[in-house]
């Protein structure tokens, strides 16, 4: 399944099939782990988002592809995904923060990768809750942010494309302790077809520990394991049990 094509608009993949692999491995990983903190070996899925399906052509050669179910406000990558790992797939439609068309409670395992680190502050909270409202109790989500290692990157240059205000934005609100979100420059290149598709609304956040910690808090949530920059030496992992 690994030779399955990477789609022409998979914004996720830059140029290295290694890199590419690498990222999707990882984020399977954890699915893995979060499977076994869950207590079950074979788990129902939940990968929201998935993109053109990085981390669903790793997940497909661990789990079975009947018990993945994967959704994105990008209607086509829900399609692609659907028809190429054989994973069952759900269109996000408004509101789109709040998932309605898939069923509440029913995934042992859920992986929210780097959906939060491009929303709003309202706009990941309602993320938050949502999603965890369709694990069942004692499940686990695997939930990704722009936390430590990404004040560090962002620190040193604008690798966000977000130009230079905005990048000062972003490191003052973060040194404040608070959620930062700014839209990318205009003439950006990182997922320029997923902004094309969406909007706005979709840029790029950085977000304290503590931000994670109340709304965790706020919905019942445990946070089990925070490995800061453990997905791809960049992003926050955040291991949550319902
Ligand atoms: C950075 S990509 C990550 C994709 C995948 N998780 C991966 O790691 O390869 C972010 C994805 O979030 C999707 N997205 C944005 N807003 C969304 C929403 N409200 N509901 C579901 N998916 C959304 C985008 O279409 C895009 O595919």
């Amino acid at each position: 399944m690994r030779e399955a094509p990477i789609h022409p608009n998979d914004d996720m993949f830059h140029g290295s099939h290694e890199h590419y692999a690498s990222v999707g491995t990882q984020m399977a990983n954890f699915v893995a782990q979060a499977a076994e903190l869950a207590g079950t070996e074979s788990p129902t899925i939940l990968e929201l988002p998935c993109g053109y399906g990085r981390v669903t052509r790793q997940l497909v050669e661990r789990f079975d592809p009947s018990r993945i179910h994967v959704a994105d406000i990008m209607a086509p990558s829900v399609d692609f995904c659907v028809k190429t790992f054989g994973t069952i797939g759900y269109h996000v439609t408004e509101p789109v923060y709040e998932f309605k068309n898939i069923p509440a409670d029913a995934f042992d395992v859920a992986a929210l990768g780097s959906l939060v680190t491009h929303l709003s502050s309202h706009n990941a909270r309602s993320v938050i809750k949502h999603f965890f409202s369709k694990i069942r109790s004692g499940g686990v989500g695997v939930v990704t942010t722009h936390g430590e290692k990404s004040r560090e990157h962002l620190g040193i240059g604008d690798c966000y494309q977000v130009g230079e205000a905005a990048r000062q934005h972003l490191l003052n609100s973060y040194d404040a302790n608070q959620f930062g979100f700014v839209n990318y420059r205009a003439d950006h290149s990182l997922e320029a077809k997923t902004v094309d598709y969406i909007g706005d609304s979709y840029g790029i956040s950085l977000i304290p520990g503590d931000w994670v910690k109340d709304v965790c808090a706020e919905n019942g949530l445990t946070i089990v394991e925070h490995r800061p920059g453990g997905w791809d030496g960049h992003q926050d992992v955040f291991l949550i049990r319902k």
